[in-house]
């Protein structure tokens, strides 16, 4: 581990996998910037990291009010004027059918899960190749790999976020920055409470944080978490699209 802390700028850091992840950094005495939009959360959040051994400030944004990235990120970079990772990790799952009804309802999910990440990134992607040094690493979804009628609203946004981020991490690549796509499967967290999803697949937000953390030290550009994901995304892309469409997945 380096001698210095490392600056870490965590995004929707209420989220139970950021959260996750966070506590691992903590242990390691890391010095944190906090962006969550619930007031409450948050600082039970930075009181628990603390407790970690972590340095924390916090701040207080609704993410889909991109007018306010940029001032966000001044605040950041005034704490941590040298960021070693950027964890994005706010997002939704939309109501796919309520989406289906109203274009307002489907373009507010592809805000929360797309526009709002694109437009952060924007900012603090050129921030990162200004400083030749750092990580960006994002969270998508494996539902991004292909469009299925029970959320193709939120796996079309993740799609853009993880299409931006091939074009991102090679216009970076030669600036020192790396930018690591990170698409979990079905992860036991508030965004999946009361969903029936298959228990064998279901991953803790911690193993799922393990991978991550690991993937950020590493150096890594894409990651499946947990690993198996890689190999049943890898058979579903192979699925036709004459044999999809009468799939009710
Ligand atoms: N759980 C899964 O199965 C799964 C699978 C694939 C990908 N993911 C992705 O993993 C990431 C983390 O999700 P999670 O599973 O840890 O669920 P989570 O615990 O529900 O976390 C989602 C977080 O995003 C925050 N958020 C949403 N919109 C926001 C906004 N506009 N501004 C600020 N914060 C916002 C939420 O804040 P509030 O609490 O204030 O609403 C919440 O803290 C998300 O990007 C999600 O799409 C999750």
């Amino acid at each position: 581990m380096s001698h210095h802390p490392q600056q870490i700028l965590i995004v929707g850091a209420t989220s139970a996998i950021a959260t996750a992840c966070a506590r691992r950094w903590a242990a390691q005495g890391a010095l944190f910037f906090l962006v969550a939009r619930d007031e409450t959360k948050l600082n039970a959040v930075a009181d628990d990291l603390r407790a970690r051994g972590a340095t924390v400030h916090c701040h207080l944004l609704d993410l889909n009010d991109y007018a306010q990235h940029t001032t966000m990120l001044d605040a950041c970079r005034a704490q941590l004027p040298r960021l070693d990772v950027a964890l994005i990790a706010h997002g939704t799952l939309p109501d796919q059918s309520a989406c289906e009804q109203d274009a307002q309802t489907a373009m507010d999910g592809f805000l929360s899960n797309g526009l709002s990440t694109i437009a952060l990134l924007t900012p603090l992607a050129n921030q990162m190749e200004a400083q030749r040094h750092g990580t960006l690493a994002v969270i998508a979804s494996v539902a991004a790999d292909r469009g299925r009628p029970s959320n193709y609203l939120y796996g079309s946004a993740k799609a853009a976020v993880t299409t931006f981020c091939e074009g991102l991490r090679a216009r970076l690549h030669s600036a020192n920055v790396r930018v690591l796509t990170i698409k979990p499967g079905f992860v036991a967290t508030p965004m999946t409470q009361g969903l029936d999803l298959p228990s064998l697949l279901l991953a803790s937000p911690e193993r799922v944080a393990t991978d991550i953390t690991r993937a950020i030290a590493r150096g890594r550009d894409s990651l499946y978490t947990p690993w198996f994901w890689q190999w049943i995304m890898l058979i579903i892309r192979l699925i036709p699209g004459a044999i999809f469409k009468r799939l009710s997945l």
